[in-house]
Parts: C-alpha cells; sequence; structure tokens
C-alpha cells in the first residue's frame, strides 16, 4: 500500500481539485466502500452485544448476570467466553484471509480479490440477519471476516496503483476516514434500531452490512483492472491505454515505464519473504512488527468495540451508553480530518507524540476515576451526573488522541517505508499483526476488565509510554521525503544506520519505487 512519503507541505491540497479524473474519483469511492465495511464491523458489534434480547436470545447467561442485582461485581457482568468469541473470530478469520488474498490478488488480479471480498460478506451479513442460533452468529462473522481479508487486502492496493502518485497521502488516510465513518455509522444505526419494539432491532443492524457488501461485489464487477495489474499480466498495450485514460493525458510514458521497471524489478525477487529476512530489511521488519502491534496495544478497540458495554459497565443507562458510542464515533471522525490536514505540515513524529502523551493522560485519569468510584469490588453506588460527563470527556479525548496518530499512521507509515522489493511480504506482515493483535483484544478484554478492573486502563497506558518512547528513538520522520530516497533515513539514523550501510545506500538506495505494492 504505497503512499505519499515526499509530498510538500500542503501540496496534496492545492493540487486536488479539478486534477481527478472520473476514474481516478470511482477508485475513491470503492476505497471508501472497503473502509466502510471494515468499521461498519467494528462498530456494529459493541452495540448488538448490549441490546438485551439480542443478549437473552444468544447469551442468556450473561443476559441474566446483566440483570441480576446491581451490587454484584459490576467489572465482571460481560465476561464470556462466548460473547467474546462473537466479536473475535472475524478478526481470526481475516488474519487468514488477507494472507491467502495476497497471492489471488497477485495472481488473478485485485479485482477478484474484492469480488470476493465482497461475496462473503454478502453471505456473512446473511447468516447473521437471519440467525437463530449462536453457531450461525459466528459463522457469519467467519464470513464477514473472510471478506474483509480480501477486502483490505486489495482495495487499498488498488488504490494506491490508481491514484496520482500526488494524492497517495491524503487518499491513504482517506481509507481510515472512510473506516472511522463506518464505526459512526454502525453506532448511529445501532441506537435507534435498539428502539425498535420487538427487540429485533440487532437484525437489522447485523443485516445492514448487505448494504455496503452489495455496494464493493457491484463496484468490483464494473472497475477497470489497474495498468499495473495489467502489466503483470503481460497486456502491455491495454495498459497504456487504460493509463492514459485514467490520468487524462496522452503523455504517461514516464509513468508507463516505471510502472513496467517497477513490475519486471518485482518480478526477479522469487523470494520476498526470505529477502524480508535479510539483514538490511531489519528496520522494515521491526516496524512492520512493531507499528501495527503497538497500534492495537493503545487499547483503542476496547472503545470501538465494547463502548456500549463499557459505559454500560460504569454506570450508564442502555440509551446513554449507545448514545456515548455515537459521540466517541463523532470524535473519531472529526479528529481524522485534522491528521489529514496536518500529517504533511507537522510530520509524522509529532502526532506520533503528541497523540501518545494525550492518550497516556486519558487512560491515568479513566482509570482513576472509575477506580475511585467502582474501586476494587466493582460496587459503585450511586453515579453523579458530573462523573459521567467526566468519564465520557475523557474518553473523548483518548479517541481523539489515537484517531490523529496511531489510527492514520498506523496504516500509513509502514506504506511508505518498504522498498518496492520486499513490499508485498513487509505489507502482509503488517496487515495480520494488526488482525492478530485486533483479535488478541478483543478476546481478553472482557476477562481483562472483569480481574483487572480499573488497572485495565493502566495496562494499556503502560504500552502507550513504551511506544511513544520508542518513537521518540527508534522511528525517524518520514514526512516529505520521496518514497525512492527513504532509504537515506535509515542510514542517517543513529541505531538503524548499523544494519543500512553506505554501501547497502547505493545498491539499493536508487530502486525506482513505481507503482507496484
Ligand atoms: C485500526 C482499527 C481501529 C480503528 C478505529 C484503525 O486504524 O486499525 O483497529 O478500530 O482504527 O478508528
Amino acid at each position: 500500500m504505497p503512499a505519499v512519503g515526499g509530498v510538500p507541505a500542503g501540496g496534496v491540497g492545492k493540487a486536488y481539485p479539478g486534477n481527478l479524473t472520473p476514474f481516478v474519483t470511482v477508485t475513491c469511492i470503492v476505497a471508501a466502500m472497503g473502509g466502510l465495511i471494515f468499521g461498519y464491523d467494528i462498530g456494529i458489534s459493541g452495540g448488538v452485544t448490549s441490546m438485551n434480547p439480542f443478549l437473552l436470545k444468544f447469551f442468556p447467561s450473561v443476559y441474566r448476570k446483566k440483570m441480576a442485582d446491581k451490587s454484584t461485581n459490576q467489572y465482571c457482568q460481560y465476561d464470556s467466553q462466548t460473547l467474546t468469541m462473537f466479536t473475535s473470530s472475524l478478526y481470526l478469520a481475516a488474519l487468514l484471509a488477507s494472507l491467502v488474498a495476497s497471492t489471488v490478488t497477485r495472481k488473478f488480479g485485485r479485482k477478484l480479490s474484492m469480488l470476493f471480498g465482497g461475496v462473503l460478506f454478502f453471505a456473512g451479513a446473511i447468516l447473521n440477519g437471519f440467525a437463530q442460533k449462536v453457531w450461525m452468529l459466528i459463522v457469519g462473522r467467519i464470513l464477514l471476516g473472510f471478506g474483509i481479508g480480501f477486502t483490505n487486502q486489495s482495495v487499498p492496493l488498488y488504490l494506491s496503483e490508481m491514484a496520482p502518485y500526488k494524492y497517495r497521502g491524503a487518499l491513504n488516510i482517506g481509507f481510515q476516514l472512510s473506516i472511522t465513518i463506518g464505526i459512526l455509522v454502525a453506532s448511529v444505526l445501532n441506537y435507534f434500531f435498539a428502539k425498535i419494539k420487538g427487540g429485533w432491532g440487532w437484525r437489522l443492524s447485523l443485516g445492514g452490512a448487505l448494504v455496503p457488501a452489495l455496494i464493493i461485489t457491484v463496484g468490483s464487477l464494473v472497475l477497470p483492472d489497474t495498468p499495473n495489474s495489467m502489466i503483470e499480466r503481460g497486456q502491455r498495450d491495454e495498459a497504456r491505454a487504460k493509463l492514459q485514460r485514467v490520468r487524462g493525458i496522452a503523455d504517461v510514458d514516464e509513468e508507463f515505464n516505471d510502472l513496467v521497471a517497477a513490475s519486471e524489478a518485482s518480478a526477479q525477487v522469487e523470494h520476498p519473504w526470505r529477502k524480508l529476512l535479510e539483514r538490511k530489511y531489519r528496520p522494515h521488519l521491526s516496524m512492520a512488527i512493531l507499528i501495527p502491534f503497538f497500534q492495537q496495544l493503545t487499547g483503542i478497540n476496547v472503545i470501538m468495540f465494547y463502548a456500549p458495554v463499557l459505559f454500560n459497565t460504569i454506570g450508564f443507562g442502555d440509551d446513554a451508553s449507545l448514545m456515548s458510542a455515537v459521540i466517541t464515533g463523532i470524535v473519531n471522525v472529526g479528529a481524522t480530518l485534522v491528521s489529514i490536514y496536518g500529517v504533511d505540515k507537522w510530520g509524522r513524529r509529532f502526532l506520533f507524540l503528541e497523540g501518545g502523551v494525550q492518550m497516556l493522560i486519558c487512560q491515568a485519569v479513566v482509570a482513576a476515576a472509575i477506580g475511585a468510584k467502582f474501586g476494587i469490588n466493582g460496587n459503585p453506588g450511586e453515579l453523579p451526573k458530573w462523573y459521567a460527563i467526566v468519564v465520557v470527556v475523557f474518553i473523548c479525548t483518548y479517541v481523539a488522541g489515537f484517531a490523529w496518530s496511531w489510527g492514520p499512521l498506523g496504516w500509513l507509515v509502514p506504506s511508505e517505508i518498504f522498498p518496492l522489493e520486499i513490499r508485498s511480504a513487509a505489507q502482509s506482515i503488517n496487515v495480520s499483526v494488526n488482525m492478530f493483535f485486533t483479535f488478541i483484544v478483543a478476546q481478553i478484554f472482557l476477562t481483562m476488565l472483569c480481574h483487572l478492573k480499573f488497572g485495565l486502563f493502566i495496562f494499556f497506558a503502560f504500552f502507550v509510554l513504551i511506544m511513544s518512547i520508542f518513537v521518540y528513538f527508534f522511528l525517524p520522520e518520514t514526512k516529505g521525503i520521496p518514497i525512492e530516497e527513504m532509504n537515506q533515513i535509515w542510514r542517517n539514523h543513529w541505531y538503524w544506520s548499523r544494519f543500512v550501510t553506505d554501501e547497502e545506500y547505493r545498491n539499493g538506495g536508487n530502486v525506482q519505487m513505481g507503482k507496484t505494492v
């Protein structure tokens, strides 16, 4: 998923209007749909798991615990392995599918992966919407997960191959923006569907995934192949014509030649996975593992998946809990816009560090607030209004901190630091590590809340501290550096320079990055 590394401050905004051809516009819409699918899933599960009719039907023991005398330990009311499995099964499935999708995408083209993704997602939404038994729910979630694995792997790739070079940074975070919009739409729908008399609103919430599924399925059928994919499959003349149409100009020679060169260079690398283990790629491999790991260890998905459950646990009514999820959803979208605005002005490191400090403070305050009221035994007594407001304000400030730092940058930075010859393999690692830790956090959160209690927030705060120190010492600034020149950031770095020597730089520094992922 390549992105702009060298766009000068403000450059993206200035060149944006007027220059986008209809082809590229369609590309943006498809990318947005891919993000919506992912975001819709992230946002929907927390809401339905706090709806009583849903719990009563599928997870009656959780329902009974929730309904029991309020003096029982609030921290543990949602602790159920099957309930957790419902949320997290999707991410394990997505992890597996994204590995398979990388081969499908390479051999059969990006469109086919998108189509697979849409169809699987469609099937999962139907199964979930009509679910009668827990297994139908879980199998449905797994199908949705497979769908996401395919679309998340292929859509950003399609996007980056279609996008004009100078728009890549903005388009990259645009994908994250659509994830946040998907999350928001899901929470708003949950809020309204929960009110449906008869208690079947959860079916609409889950079945609503049909809409983005249909859009991506149809989209994948009508979209053109990327010129890059055509070159890879030997259709050079068609690819040149396509590129002329996409760019809206006749003279595409330079870019076309770069595409061909890039495609030839990447075809020569027989074992990208093995290559990734070479010493000179140590900084890249480290980032491909650590960035997604840290992104998930911010604890953001505790809020994204379980906001209503969490708010419910700390004393909000069911309705107020769903409303609070809508509020965090709005903050999430708004703060992502701030990131789009500032990423090429203030740089990645500034956003990472500022976001880190902000999250750390908020986590400490939330831990203290919950600890003070609920103590160790989880029995809050009467909760005053000001208390609820303080908790919501700090959780929102925490979400904003994430949404302009680790959220978008967790995807953007890896995409701009991998050289072409290892990009595909490194990106697969990035996606699967992300999915793996999303799964782990989803899987253990409710148990952790039950056992660690308010200490849960301290747990994630600890990781935020570690990752901020890591960024300070180990992550070089990538703002304003052309992708072809990216090797210099390692060569000039106090630590990473021991892996990327001057000689390596001369050999590898001028690799033409082209458009291949
Ligand atoms: C993360 C997701 C998270 C979302 C929240 C993404 O960057 O990968 O795990 O739920 O941001 O907006």
